[in-house]
């Protein structure tokens, strides 16, 4: 039997890794520690605890909870993957819904963050520019219930500025509370 590759990532802030961070902003709560770079390692953070770092945070990619058949199948069409070599710019942003949120049932939720955010018609209007992928980390216990990262080139960094202004500004973001938002460069 093939053994079923990992879900888990760990991000490890520290001395080392490709990515530089530029800049970090505390949106709502908390700041990190410092940290001048990033890794993204494979596997779970007990596999990675004998590396040198001031900030570890794991998460899982998963199964999509919110998207509809035909949104799937646009992203699908749409979207381009990570590692691209001219996305030399990303952006994690670490965040946590409220406990009302996570009291809702998934029909409610999917009513605030689709019907009412336009979560995914938003996002969609910046495919390609922007690669994406989403990490669950709420039933890990860790700090943050997601992680969610974006590679893109310069040339579209203030267009992703503005993506992330409109998604503030929805329903969906006042069941959020806490937000911080890190700014990278491939080192
Ligand atoms: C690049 C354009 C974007 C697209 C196309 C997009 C699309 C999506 C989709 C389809 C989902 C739902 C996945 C599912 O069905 O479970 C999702 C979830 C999520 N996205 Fe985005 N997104 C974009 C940008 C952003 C940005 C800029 C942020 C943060 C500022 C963000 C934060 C999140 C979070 C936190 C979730 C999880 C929500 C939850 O499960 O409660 N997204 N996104």
């Amino acid at each position: 039997m093939s053994e079923k590759p990992s879900p888990l990532f760990t991000f490890l802030g520290g001395n080392e890794g490709p990515w530089k961070v530029l800049r970090a902003e505390a949106v709502l709560g908390k700041k990190l520690p410092d940290f001048a770079f990033l890794n993204i390692l494979p596997g779970p953070r007990e596999s990675h605890v004998s590396k040198l770092a001031t900030w570890r945070h794991s998460g899982a990619v998963s199964h999509e909870r919110y998207v509809l058949r035909r949104e799937h199948e646009e992203l699908v069409k749409k979207q381009e993957g990570l590692g691209r070599p001219q996305a030399t710019l990303a952006a994690m942003i670490l965040i946590s819904k409220t406990p009302q949120w996570w009291a809702f049932s998934q029909d409610e939720r999917r009513k605030i963050f689709e019907e009412s955010s336009e979560h995914i018609a938003i996002g969609m209007r910046y495919l390609p520019a922007v690669a994406r992928r989403l990490y669950h980390s709420r039933d890990l216990g860790e700090a943050f219930d997601f992680i969610t990262w974006f590679e893109f080139a310069p040339e579209h960094s203030g267009k992703f500025d503005e993506l992330v202004g409109l998604l503030r500004q929805t329903e969906e973001w006042r069941y959020i509370e806490h937000e911080v938002d890190l700014r990278l460069i491939r080192a």
